[in-house]
């Protein structure tokens, strides 16, 4: 089966600004895939280049096997889409305005269908200039669901939603992949892009800078578990002991914001030791724990800074 998209060496200038600067990546079809970046790494205008909003300056693009270029209003009718700052008609209602996005395309979903999907059965006879940020938000969502399409584009599906509304959302996207669709979406949440995609790309400054599934790039950063626990307040030499400890499973030890963590290739050995070692020397340990790193911590060690998020 052909890739739902497949995006090569693709650049977009303007004038001195190189917005997106040759990247090159495939979508799976029936996958979830994410572009996770902070702002103005490129992430719009690679999705706006891509659904022909844009004209790139270079590169190739295809989707569903078809040359953007050459087919784009076949392309449009088998993607649903939805902008991160969409212009909607203030005095529609919410059900007004589904209905004229179904319109654009061969088999839609209902309007009552895409409104269920994000919550809004309740406010279909709202008026778009009443509605919340966040209702606004969900409707753009409901926007490109009901295109029924093949590829659902969202660019920050889930920004400025509150935590329950973003888990939900974060079903609905499970549900286009269950019922054969592939999502392209974009974040500059790390969590978010961790728990949701199958496969990401991290893009800084128009360039790619990792890609991989979410393990795979945590793990090819970071081959280490953390095994921490709450400073007991430890002498200079339980230190020293401590260090001969993770040195037997582990490959460092530090201390931060009084916690002890040691990185460790071999938790089992690690822990074990550990917990011989303060046994005999009665210290309780507290708040033991072991973690994974997270996508923060490979964001981190990429880019040499965190993304921030509002
Ligand atoms: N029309 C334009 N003219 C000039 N520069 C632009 C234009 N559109 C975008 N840019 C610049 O291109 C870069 C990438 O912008 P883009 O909107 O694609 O980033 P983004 O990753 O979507 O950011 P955000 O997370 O804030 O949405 C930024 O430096 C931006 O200022
Ligand atoms: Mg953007």
């Amino acid at each position: 089966m052909e890739n739902a998209v497949e995006v090569s060496e693709l650049k977009k200038y303007y004038d001195d600004v190189k917005a997106v600067d040759g990247v090159t990546f495939t979508v799976e079809t029936e996958s979830i895939f994410g572009m996770l970046g902070p702002n103005g790494a490129g992430k719009t205008t690679t999705i706006e280049t891509i659904i022909g909003l844009l004209e790139g300056t270079a590169g190739e693009i295809y989707v569903l096997g078809m040359e953007t270029s050459e087919k784009i209003s076949d392309v449009k009718k088998r993607i649903g889409v939805q902008l991160q700052d969409p212009s909607l008609f203030p005095r529609l209602t919410v059900g007004e305005t589904l209905d004229l996005f179904a319109a654009f395309y061969p088999e839609p979903l209902s309007v009552q269908e895409a409104a269920e999907q994000v919550g809004l059965s309740s406010s279909l006879d709202g008026r778009i200039n009443s509605l919340s940020g966040g209702q606004r938000h969900r409707l753009a969502v409901s926007l490109a669901l009901i295109s029924n399409g093949d590829i659902i584009f969202l660019d920050e599906p889930t920004t400025g939603l509150d935590p329950k509304a973003r888990r939900d959302l974060w079903e609905t996207i499970r549900n286009v992949r269950r019922n054969g669709s592939t999502v392209f979406m974009t974040t500059h949440y790390m969590d978010e892009a961790e728990k949701l995609c199958d496969e990401l790309v991290i893009i800084d400054h128009g360039k790619i800078i990792a890609t991989g599934s979410p393990d795979r790039l945590i793990e090819d950063n970071f081959p280490h578990q953390a095994v921490e626990f709450a400073d007991p307040g430890l002498s200079p030499e339980d230190r020293n002991d401590l260090l001969g400890i993770s040195a037997s499973g582990g490959i460092n030890f530090e201390e931060n914001e009084g916690k002890v963590i040691l990185y460790s290739e071999d938790v089992g050995k690690t822990v074990t030791d550990l917990i011989d070692y303060t046994r005999k020397l009665g210290i309780d340990l507290d708040n033991l724990k072991v973690r994974s790193a997270t996508l923060d911590d490979v964001f981190l060690k990429l880019t040499g800074r965190a993304i921030e998020n509002e």
